[in-house]
Order: structure tokens, then C-alpha cells, then sequence
């Protein structure tokens, strides 16, 4: 469903992805954690077709990513569901058409029925009293959970989840993941999530990966990487769970 191959990427002086390789399955869910500044959030970019490689290939649901012309691009998008680090509500838009706007944009629905499907994602994040505000009148973690019922609403294949998890409270956060969790089990949703919360990894991954300068330095089952001996994988993950 998702696969990189080779994936290289400089900016500048820079050698910020040095061979990545990495697929997901239908249905399945990678976790990536890292340094800040390693790159996670370009290989995100890699995907979404935001940035292209510099070798390598980007490949989702069987396209190349790079080969696409712009309107190859919106239509993969539309498989696609994408939660930004910063959440990037626009300002002068309420919630309800923050919301709104994938399906106005991509879908000919009636409002009727954009109405109905902007509620339903609404509920799912429990942000329906909000519909009428504006980002900059909701804490952080609502925009967040608003982003989130945005990424939803086009009821996309594969999720992208940029630290998901950032700027929210411990039980927001657990609420989160668990959302997540239930999206992937009940609707079979592919996922790829970037993030800095080990609970967040516990909770949703099924593969568990760690990028340090440019590489995966392990990737496996959750609890098989955070008990690794790997001293890397250590120093950074802290104590092994149990
Ligand atoms: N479009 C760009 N142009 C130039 N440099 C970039 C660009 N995008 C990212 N970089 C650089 O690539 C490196 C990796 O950035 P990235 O945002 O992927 O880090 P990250 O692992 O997501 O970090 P964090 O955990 O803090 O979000 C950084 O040094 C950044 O400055
Ligand atoms: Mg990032």
C-alpha cells in the first residue's frame, strides 16, 4: 500500500534522508519516532507529495508519487488523510468549514449530506458545541482534535499523523491514541503516525520504528524495539517497559 525505496533527500549541505526503506500493508500501522530535526516529518512530506525524492522512489496504492501530474496528486490525496504537526486550521474559518472544506473541494456532496458527515467526525472527536468557533477561539488541543476530524472527513484509506499526540494533555493524548487505534481496527485504515509519545507507539503501532541521522537504526514489533539492547535505541527510548 505504501513504499519507499531508497529514499534520498538533501537540502542543501544537508543528507537528511540517506536510503529509507520502509512499506506498510493494507490495513496496518508504522510509528516512527526520532531526534527532533531528523527528518521524520520529510519523510511524512515524501508521502503527501509535498517534497520529491532525490533518489529512490515513493510509491502508494501501486503510483509513484513523484510521476504524478497535479491532478494525479489530488486524486491520491483524496486516499489520503493527513493530520499536520501544527494542526493548520485557516483562521477565518469556523470549525464546521474547516471541516467542510476537503468535501466542498474534492466531492460534489450536497449540503445535506456535508452537513451530515461534518457532524459525524465532529462527534467522533467530541468537538460537535464548537462547530460555530474559530481556531483561534479553541485551546490547542481542540485544533487538534478539529485537524484531526478534518484529516477524517474524505474518509481516506491511509492516515498521516505528524505527532499527534504534541500539545495535548496526558488523557487527551491516551484519547487520542485510542482513536486512532480505533480507526485502524474498525475501519481498516492504513496509517503512518510520526510521533514522541511511547504510549502513543504502544497503543497503535504495529511495526515500531526508529530514525536517527538520515536511517532506521531498528524496526519491528513494539515491544521487541523498546526492550531492544540496541544502546542507540536505548539512550533515546530511556528504561526498557515492561
Ligand atoms: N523544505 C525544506 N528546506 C530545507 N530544509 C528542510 C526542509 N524541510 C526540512 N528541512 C530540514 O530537514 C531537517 C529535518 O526536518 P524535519 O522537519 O523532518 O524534522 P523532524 O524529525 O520532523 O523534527 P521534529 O521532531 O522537531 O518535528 C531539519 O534540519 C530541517 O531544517
Ligand atoms: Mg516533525
Amino acid at each position: 500500500m505504501i513504499r519507499f525505496e531508497n529514499v534520498h533527500k538533501t537540502f542543501g549541505q544537508q543528507h537528511v534522508l540517506r536510503g529509507v526503506d520502509f512499506s506498510v500493508d493494507k490495513g496496518k500501522s508504522l510509528v516512527i519516532m526520532g531526534p527532533s530535526g531528523s527528518g521524520k516529518s520529510v519523510i511524512i512530506k515524501h508521502l503527501i507529495g509535498l517534497l520529491h525524492p532525490d533518489q529512490g522512489s515513493v510509491h502508494i496504492l501501486g503510483k509513484d508519487v513523484a510521476s504524478l501530474d497535479q491532478a494525479g496528486l489530488q486524486q491520491l490525496r483524496k486516499d489520503m488523510g493527513y493530520l499536520f504537526q501544527h494542526s493548520a486550521l485557516i483562521n477565518w474559518l469556523s470549525v464546521f468549514d474547516n471541516i467542510a472544506l476537503p468535501l466542498r473541494e474534492t466531492t460534489s456532496m450536497s449540503k445535506n449530506s456535508i452537513e451530515a458527515k461534518v457532524m459525524e467526525v465532529l462527534g467522533l472527536v467530541k468537538m460537535e458545541d464548537a462547530r460555530h468557533k474559530f481556531p483561534s477561539q479553541i485551546s490547542g488541543g481542540m485544533q487538534k482534535r478539529v485537524g484531526l476530524a478534518r484529516a477524517l472527513v474524505t474518509e481516506p484509506s491511509i492516515i498521516l499523523y505528524d505527532e499527534p499526540e504534541a500539545g495535548l494533555d496526558p488523557e487527551m493524548s491516551a484519547s487520542v491514541s485510542h482513536m486512532m487505534r480505533r480507526l485502524k481496527e474498525e475501519y481498516g485504515m492504513t496509517s503512518v503516525t510520526v510521533t514522541h509519545s511511547v504510549n502513543c507507539a504502544l497503543t497503535v503501532a504495529d511495526t515500531l520504528a526508529v530514525f536517527e541521522h538520515g536511517r532506521f537504526l531498528i524496526s519491528g514489533p513494539p515491544t521487541e524495539v523498546l526492550n531492544s539492547d540496541h544502546t542507540r535505541v536505548r539512550e533515546f527510548l530511556g528504561a526498557p517497559i515492561d
